[in-house]
Formats: C-alpha cells, structure tokens, sequence
C-alpha cells in the first residue's frame, strides 16, 4: 500500500496546496473532510495527519472540530493555521480572539530549530492569515518561534508527535515552508519518498488489471490531456479491451482528427474507433446561433454518437473516464453547517448514467500537473501531454453566429497560423490558451487595388492558473504585426485582425 499523508479540510483556500505540497516530496496525500471519523481517516494507514487553516473560528459554537480521538490515535499530526487553533483547544491552550486580522509577511524568529524546525533559519518570512492567535501554550507543548505579533507562532510535543504553525507553510510566500513540510514528513512521520509518476503508473496498472479483469473497457478520446493520459496507462494495463472511441465532431482544430490517429493508432497502438460524425453534428447545429443552444446541441448529439458507436463494440462493462482529484474532492462547507457534496464531473455529462455502465477513473487521485508527469513517463509526446486546454463544444463556441463548413474552414486555417506562431515564438508554454475567434461582422479593406469586404478575426491569448481567472498576455508588438499579415495574407476571406485586451473577470476567456 502507497505510504500517504491524510489531510483533514476545514474549509481553507489552501487545502489543495497543502496535498500538493506534500505530494511535492513524494509522499502521497488525501484529503477527507474535516469531519472524517477516526475509523476512516485510520483505514488509509497515515503516516500523518495535516490539520488544514478554516475562514472559522474555533470557539465559535458551530466550528468545525475533528474527531478528537486523532490525537490517541499514535499518529503525527501538524496544525496549521486554524489547525492550530484546534489543537489548543483541545490541549487547553488559549486562543485570543484578535481585534484585528494579521494578514501578509511577518518575521518569523525561531527558538528551537528541532523536530520540525531542524535547521530551519533563525529569522525568516512567513506568511500570515489569521484572526485570532495563541497566547497561551497549550499543555504539555513547547514554543518553537514567535512573531513580532504572535507570541506563539509554532509549538511541538515532541513525545506526542503534535505539532502547530500559526502561519502558512504551504504558500509560496514563506520561502521556508517546504522545510516546515518536509521535517514533519520525513522527520516526525518517518515518511518515505516514494510516491513518483513512475510508481503511479505501476500501482495502477495492477489496480486496473485486477479491477477489470477479462471485462472490456470503452473510453472517450478526445486528444487532450486528461483523456489521452487515461487511455494510454489503461491500454498499458489491459491492452485491447480498451477500444478508444473518438467522434470527429467537425469542430475540432485544423488536422486535429489526423494527429490523434497517428499518435493513438498508429504509435501506440490501441483498439480505436473513429466516428466520422461531421455532417451530424453540423446538421444538428444549422441556424443556431445561441451560445447554451450549441453547447446543449453538441452535448446530445456527442452521448447519441457515442452511444451508438460503443453499442456496436459489444458486452463492454466500463466507461474510462479522465476524471481529476479536483473534480472529487469532497468539498466541505464550514458555514452552511456540516453537510457536504461531492462536485459532479461534467466533463461526459450524462454517459454512465444513459449507459448503465461501471466508471474506470484511473486518474482520480491526481492533480492536473501530475497527470502531466503521469502522461510524460508513459512515452506520450508533449504535443498531447503539454496542449493547452480545448472546449469539448469546440471551435462552434469560436465561431461567433451561424456555424457553416466555410466559416469553420476559415478559423481552422486562422488559427492554425495563431498556434504556430505562439509557438514558434516560444509563448506557447507560458500561455493558458491561445486561439482565434470568428467574429460575426464584416469589414471594409483594401488588398491591391482591389475593395474588400469580408471577416474579422479576434486573436485571443491569456495567462492563468486554473481558467477560473485570467488576464490578457501582453505578446510583443512585432509579433502580434506578424501575425496578424500571415492570417490576412494567407486566409482569403479574412481581411481584419483585432486582439482582444479583456480579463477574466470580467470577460471570460471564450468569447461564447
Ligand atoms: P470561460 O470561457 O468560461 O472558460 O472563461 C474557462 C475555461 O473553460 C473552457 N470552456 C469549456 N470547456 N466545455 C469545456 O469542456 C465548455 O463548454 C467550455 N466553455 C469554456 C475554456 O476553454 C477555458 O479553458
């Protein structure tokens, strides 16, 4: 069994750093709610226990506490922030509701650089956010640093392995606190680093075995990462009782149905199943120019096209799917009251449901950056691995009004010539997304001396995190100059290019 890390969620915006920070020395990291019972947090054998921060106050009478038995279960366990909070009062320390909020760097000075301070800086920064801090020890702890404005910013119990930070180790604002994660996991937990891609791939590949034993196996290729990931370590495990379906749906990127077959068919070898469903799709989408409408539209007529193509493979048993950790983190809700809900992915609305069949998630557990890494050691060439994300609605959402064969031929060929020249500029891996948008108006130009009057295309390059916001990427002058004649000159039909200069919020990074 993988050696793993639980962390327990009250409710703070960085409990997914924290899983990732520890994933980061290669221990593997869980997070359960904050309410999880011993018994359960016990059945996954932690080598530790992370108490994660919370917007909450613990003397608050509807704070999220813990299971308190955690601390006589002889495992580690780290508070932080709120987490603290919790082991002192249940160690009856005193925690002091502050006035004011401390909020940003502070210096952290050190007292004791032992256990989980071994050779930790004697003065350093650390990240504050908190409102209320502990000015009396709890018993039987120790003081290992103070802050100018918390008396007490980190205590141990050596004996019993307990120990709290009043600031953020997680963040990237504490340059330290790698150290901070590190001394807990391999010095008071005794963890071992070995939770790396290339054991992932192991350990799943047996999973996967046994789980599906002679059963087959369908699953969605749609080319990007998390599909390819999940179809090729499944093929890896069982072989041709994968068969891949991908629906050519006509409004992918120019040449896009090509490349997925030579990589998927070709290099690696799968069972594969090509639908060419152009014609339906377009059909189905002639004169709709609502947004919602088209992706309802192409939403059905996916489930109805794949649907039909699986039915033809025979007695399959489970639907593959990339879904990923975030997608089914459970998550808590500290101010509603103790109920919680799991998130549904929507990525494949509706298929298992319509299908009757059992999910295979072999990617479940894993951050998106990880399955990159997953992707990486499983030979899958960065062209799929490191590609920027790509709505399942397609360039239908791209092409502003009516959706026609020569209106999608036009922004094909455009932007082609974007993600080419995003590339062959070396912006591309800086990027979130990069592409061009067909906008539904025309415009006067001159080409010779000749009156034109035809398309404008809005080039459209963000940066982001995670697409919940972004900003416009401010790409050179010159570049954009360049790019902008290759797509007049070399697409007919398009005689004006604009750059779209919005941020998400409050613009979205599609325009549709
Ligand atoms: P917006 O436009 O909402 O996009 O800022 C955020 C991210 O989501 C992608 N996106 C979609 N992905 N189906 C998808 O699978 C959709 O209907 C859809 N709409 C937007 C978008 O490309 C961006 O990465």
């Amino acid at each position: 069994m993988t050696e793993s890390v639980v962390i327990l969620d009250f409710g703070s915006q960085y409990t997914q750093l924290i899983a990732r920070r520890v994933r980061e020395q290669k221990v593997f990291s869980k997070i359960l709610p904050f309410h999880a019972s011993v018994e359960e947090i016990m059945s996954e054998e932690p080598k530790g226990i992370i108490l994660s921060g919370s917007p909450a106050n613990v003397y608050d009478k509807k704070a999220p506490l813990p299971d308190f038995r955690i601390f006589d279960a002889g495992v580690p366990v780290l508070g932080i922030c709120y987490g603290l909070q919790v082991i002192s009062h249940f160690f009856k320390g005193k925690v002091h509701k502050s006035p004011r909020r401390e909020y940003g760097a502070a210096r952290l000075h050190v007292s004791k650089a032992d256990g989980l301070l071994h050779k930790y800086p004697k003065t350093s920064t650390c990240w504050m956010s908190h409102g209320d801090k502990l000015d009396r020890l709890p018993k039987g702890f120790e003081r290992l640093a103070h802050t100018a404005n918390a008396p007490v910013a980190v205590v141990g119990d050596p004996e019993r392995r307990i120990y709290g930070v009043q600031f953020h180790p997680e963040v990237v604002h504490t340059p330290d606190g790698a150290k901070i994660i590190s001394n807990f996991l391999f010095r008071i937990c005794r963890a071992k680093s070995t939770w790396t891609p290339r054991s992932f791939v192991e350990e799943s590949v047996e999973t996967i075995q046994e789980q599906v034993g002679s059963s087959k196996v369908v699953l969605g290729l749609s080319g990007g990462v998390d599909s390819s990931v999940a179809a090729v370590l499944i093929h890896k495990a069982i072989g041709k009782k994968l068969t891949c379906i991908f629906v050519d749906n006509g409004l992918l990127r120019l040449e896009e149905a090509g490349r997925i077959k030579k990589a998927f068919r070709g290099h690696f070898k799968m069972n594969m199943k090509f639908v060419d469903a152009r014609k339906e799709f377009l059909t189905a989408l002639r004169r709709v120019r609502s947004p919602e409408k088209k992706r309802k539209i192409i939403g059905h007529t996916f489930i109805d096209v794949f649907d039909r193509a699986a039915k033809k493979i025979g007695a399959v048993k489970y639907l593959a799917q990339g879904t990923l950790y975030p997608d089914v983190i459970e998550s808590v809700s500290v101010f509603g009251g103790p109920t919680s809900m799991i998130k549904s992915h929507h990525n494949v609305g509706g298929l298992p449901a319509k299908m009757k069949l059992k999910l295979l998630e072999p990617l479940r557990m894993l951050f998106k950056d990880e399955v990159r890494q997953v992707g990486r050691t499983l030979g899958i060439p960065s062209e799929f691995v490191d590609r920027h994300p790509f709505p399942g609605p397609g360039l239908a959402v791209r092409i502003l009004g009516d959706i026609t064969e020569e209106r999608l031929d036009l922004l094909k060929a455009a932007d082609a010539i974007v993600i080419e020249e995003i590339k062959k500029g070396g912006f591309y891996k800086d990027l979130w997304q990069a592409f061009g948008v067909l906008l539904p108006i025309k415009s006067v130009g001159v080409m010779g001396d000749e009156r034109t009057y035809e398309n404008a295309l809005a080039i459209r390059a963000v940066t982001s995190q995670d697409g919940m916001t972004a900003d416009w990427a401010q790409l050179p002058h010159d570049f954009l100059g360049h790019l902008s004649n290759r797509i007049i000159n070399e697409v007919r039909g398009i005689n004006r290019v604009c750059l779209d200069i919005s941020s998400k919020p409050p613009a979205t990074i599609e325009w549709e």
